[in-house]
This record gives C-alpha cells, structure tokens and sequence, in this order.
C-alpha cells in the first residue's frame, strides 16, 4: 500500500481512539493506529495518572496491546493529537512520537521501512520512517 492510501486508512482510526484517551491532567488527546505487517490494526489512546509518572502514551498503548497479543511484526503506526478544545500541539501541531515511545517502536520496528504517519490539528500529512524520527538509535544486539 502507499504512503497516501496508508493514511487514509490508518489516520480516521488513530483519530477515533484519541476519543478514548484518558486525559485529566493535560488535557491533550492522543491517538494511534497501529498496522501489524499482516494487516490487523492496533489502537492505542494515551492514558494519564495522578502521579504523572505512571502515565502512558498512546503509541506506546498500541505497541503493547499489539504485542501482549502476540504481534511482533508492525508496518506503520498513525499518530494524531489535539487538546479537547481543538487547540493543536506546540510546534508545527503534529504530535510526534515522544524519545521514549521511538525507542519502543525501535524494539519491534525497521528504520527503514516502518512508517510513522501523522496529522495535525489543521488536516496536515506527513509521513517519516522511523529511521528518520530516531537516528543513531541504540541496538543492543543485531
Ligand atoms: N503523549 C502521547 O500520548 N504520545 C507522545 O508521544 C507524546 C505525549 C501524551 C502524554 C500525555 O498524556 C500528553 O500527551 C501530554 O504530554
């Protein structure tokens, strides 16, 4: 499948599980949409606590939802975020995937081939490799 076609399967779901996220302390609602390489799809919803450490992104949701079912082979994930009153993120408003969730997708994914495939506030697409998101990634063992 192509990149283009890829979000406009993957992006819609990653926007419907942001409904899910659990949020009481940013506010900022997060999705992800993950695509194993046998075509089944994971979603994932960032989940907040009151102790702010035990929080968990929404990518990393997805990864271990998938992998707690025995996945291990991921093609893309679709990641999307906006505060509940449809503020974007900072910066250009994509809500890339925060240094510890690109290390966790690093575990199960290629840098060259997985896609990481975002959307902004504003309808705006971009997709990155992994590879790209995380340089000089650390490998424990190849
Ligand atoms: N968040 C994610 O779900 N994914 C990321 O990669 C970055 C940040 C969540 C964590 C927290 O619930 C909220 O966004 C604000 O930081």
């Amino acid at each position: 499948m192509d990149r283009e076609k890829l979000m406009d399967t993957l992006i819609p779901q990653a926007w419907e599980a942001a409904k899910n996220a659990y949020v009481p302390y940013s506010g900022f609602r997060v999705g992800a949409a993950l695509l194993t390489k046998s075509g089944v799809v994971y979603p994932g919803c960032n989940i907040e606590n009151s102790a702010y450490g035990p929080s968990n992104c929404a990518e990393r949701t997805a990864v271990f939802s998938a992998v707690a079912r025995g996945e291990r082979e991921f093609a893309a994930i679709a990641v999307v975020g906006k505060f509940a009153d449809g503020t974007p993120a900072g910066g250009d408003g994509f809500a890339y995937p925060c240094g510890v969730c690109r290390q966790v997708l690093a575990e199960f994914c290629s840098p060259e081939d997985f896609l990481v495939l975002l959307e902004n506030a504003q309808g705006e697409r971009k997709a990155l490799t992994l590879g790209e998101l995380l340089p000089y990634g650390f490998v424990l063992r190849d």
